[in-house]
């Protein structure tokens, strides 16, 4: 079985379903929800429901939302011995406006999270031994990300590098992902170029640090671009009805290390993932919308996926 370790985050997510993003001063009333998420939890269950077996290290609350992620962690047959409680800081959250297309903005706060040390990191890659795949995110602590890129490369497995929340990447960790996968702001953010096409991502992949073996850009309802040494690739995404996009972004890169660690090329594994993202959409939440194996595979061989 594939394995996929995940440097997981832990927000709860409190969700505003509303006709608008507010403006500054003004105060708007929308529809209320709560869901388990967090962009390393997500990747973590996108990855277990697609096949993968998977290992997290992270840190929750000693609090009511805490217990929920292990719990969710235990029922979903992911590996969580790396998780630590945190006796000073309260579980992540994260506060969500969701606008009637489905689009969503989201503020973070860490809280727990940002407690997770290199040493945590280091401790779990040796307790861990092998993935085929590492999977991260930044919504942990940078030398944790680095300390956790860098130990995952030493032990063999393809670093999947999701740079989100954007902010100050350094160098040093840019350097260590074999596949970076930002979403349009974020390649932006990171390289001053819009992509839009594979050869705007050509042009994004020349600025970065060490070029990685591949960049693959998500695009939302545009679906992915990748550029690889051999591949250069615009992959809409299956048509369906959006409800929700938070967690799409998730599913896209857990789908994306699932299929590479089985050993797929990157436009197989791009196929695959735009399929996964897609079905995120369709409900609303991030966990919930996590999609199952047979779904993915179902759309993907409906008539209508096989364009593009
Ligand atoms: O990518 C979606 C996730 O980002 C949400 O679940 C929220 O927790 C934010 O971190």
């Amino acid at each position: 079985m594939t394995r996929i370790a995940v440097l997981a985050s832990f927000n709860m997510d409190l969700v505003m379903r509303a006709a608008r993003r507010p403006q500054a001063g003004e105060t708007l009333q929308g529809e209320f929800a709560m869901f388990l998420g967090g962009k390393g939890f997500n990747q973590a269950v996108a990855a277990r429901r697609l096949g993968a077996d998977v290992a997290v290290v992270g840190r929750v609350g000693d609090d009511a939302f805490g217990a929920r992620f292990l719990a969710a962690l235990d029922a979903e047959g992911i590996d969580r011995e790396a998780v630590a409680v945190d006796p000073d800081a309260g579980t992540g959250v994260a506060a969500v406006v969701v606008e009637p297309d489905g689009t969503n903005t989201i503020i973070q706060a860490p809280r727990a999270n940002r407690a997770l040390t290199a040493a945590d990191a280091e401790r779990f890659w040796k307790q861990t031994g092998h993935a085929d795949a590492a999977l991260l995110n930044l919504e942990t602590s940078m030398p944790a990300a680095i300390a956790f890129a860098r130990a995952a490369r030493d032990a063999g497995a393809r670093v999947v590098l999701n740079p989100a929340p954007v902010g100050d990447v350094p160098d040093d960790l840019l350097v260590l992902a074999d596949l970076l996968v930002p979403n349009a702001l974020e390649a932006q953010a990171l390289t001053g170029v819009t992509v839009g096409t594979p050869l705007d991502a050509l042009e994004a992949m020349v600025v970065l640090p060490r070029g990685p073996e591949a960049l693959v850009v998500t695009l939302g309802a545009a679906g992915a671009v990748a550029v690889a040494a051999d591949l250069r690739l615009h992959a809409p995404p299956p048509a369906v009805d959006v409800v929700d996009t938070v967690g799409a972004g998730d599913a896209f890169c857990a789908a994306l290390a699932v299929r590479l660690g089985e050993g797929a090329g990157i436009e197989d594994a791009v196929r695959f993932a735009n399929a996964a993202g897609a079905l995120a959409t369709t409900v609303a939440g991030a966990e919930p919308s996590m999609p199952r194996r047979p779904a993915v595979e179902a759309l993907l061989s409906a008539p209508a996926a096989q364009t593009g």
